[in-house]
């Protein structure tokens, strides 16, 4: 069986073969020229999903030796993410599908990013604790299986990458945030300045708000005319991002404490941040559990996660008719976990 998937949820063209079971196309092109305006501008993205598209998937049927006849299952991200973005790939893949008549999966954007590290050689075990950690979201799930995912807590205001990226931007690091606050902190010293990490009521569910509310304060009161010398903004990156990196891994492993996991898997673009990664695997390494976190290209936005999930969905005899709609009333009400 060959399946092909689309991804355009937000600033990453992305088109994914899956064949027999085997990736043999994982094409990325990334819209680098958001940079100019400090974040993702939507109408852009959309419109450079649309110039992209075609030739991407021009390239991914040649690099996995197919034609569009080989295909017999098309996959798509339905959402969340940025809705004019969403819908260039979503129709360009219903469009196909229809023309080849084969049947059309539409992929939660998230379950893309939660069943992420099967594309990885050593997989996840069921149950496992899906740390989502993206520019949109902040999870905590527990996975039982491909059908059922168990949601443990969430951000209540901001997610773990929308705070890097607003820091960085305070800090005049520029945008992505997250690898730019990385760097930053490789030269910083965390100890210099401390900020708070919140602890809610609910001991699963995370904040990060107030963290970036306590870098605005301490930048406005120290420094004048938002001047930062480069030791004290490494050390600011790097006393933050140890802030996150200590709410993350403290509900994680509450979440160990408490529940019945066999595998630990760290998902999503923040899974690229390398301190994140480091202390999560000593974390699962003091629980003696397995943890998966995918390679680079599988952290950030890819349509070789969306093909995996679809796939899947398609496996367990889940079927969807072409006029399938996900956008009927506000885009949130199709967020399923
Ligand atoms: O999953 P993703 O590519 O897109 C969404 O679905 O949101 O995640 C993008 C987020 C951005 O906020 C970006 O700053 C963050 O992932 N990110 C990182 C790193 N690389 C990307 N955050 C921290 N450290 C990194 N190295
Ligand atoms: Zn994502």
């Amino acid at each position: 069986m060959n399946v092909l998937g689309i991804e355009s949820s937000c600033d990453e063209t992305s088109v994914a073969v899956i064949s027999d079971g085997k990736l043999v196309a994982n094409l990325i092109s990334s819209q680098d020229f958001h940079v100019n305006y400090g974040g993702v501008v939507p109408e852009l993205s959309s419109r450079a999903h649309l110039q992209i598209v075609l030739p991407l998937l021009k390239d991914a049927l040649s690099e996995s030796k197919l034609t569009l006849k080989d295909i017999n299952v098309i996959c798509a991200t339905a959402g969340p993410g940025l809705i004019g973005a969403l819908l260039v790939g979503l129709t360009f893949a219903k469009g196909l599908a229809y023309s080849l008549q084969i049947p059309f999966v539409p992929v939660n954007h998230i379950e893309g990013h939660v069943y992420s590290g099967f594309l990885m050689k050593d997989k996840p075990e069921f149950p496992f604790l899906a740390v989502v950690v993206s520019g949109g979201h902040t999870l905590l799930l527990l996975v039982n299986s491909f059908t059922e995912i168990q949601k443990l807590g969430s951000t209540v205001d901001d997610a773990a990458g929308e705070a890097f990226d607003k820091v960085a931007k305070m800090l005049g690091l520029g945008y992505p945030g997250g690898p730019k606050i990385q760097k930053a902190a490789e030269h910083g010293n965390k100890e210099k300045v401390t900020f708070p990490v919140a602890d809610l009521a609910d001991p699963f569910n995370f904040s990060f708000s107030g963290l970036k509310t306590s870098v605005l304060r301490y930048v406005q009161k120290s420094f004048k005319d938002n001047i930062i010398p480069d030791n004290e903004r490494n050390n600011i990156a790097a006393s933050f991002q140890d802030a996150v990196i200590r709410a993350i891994t403290r509900n994680a492993e509450r979440a160990l404490n408490n529940f019945e996991i066999k595998s630990l898997s760290l998902v999503g673009g923040v899974a690229a941040n390398q301190p994140l990664r480091d202390a999560l695997t000593n974390l699962a390494a003091r629980y003696n559990k397995r943890i998966v976190i995918p390679d680079m290209q599988f952290c950030g936005d890819n349509a070789a996660m969306i093909t995996f999930r679809g796939m899947k969905l398609f496996e367990s005899g889940k079927r969807f008719e072409l006029t399938y709609n996900p956008f009927p009333g506000i885009p949130e009400n199709h967020f399923s976990i």
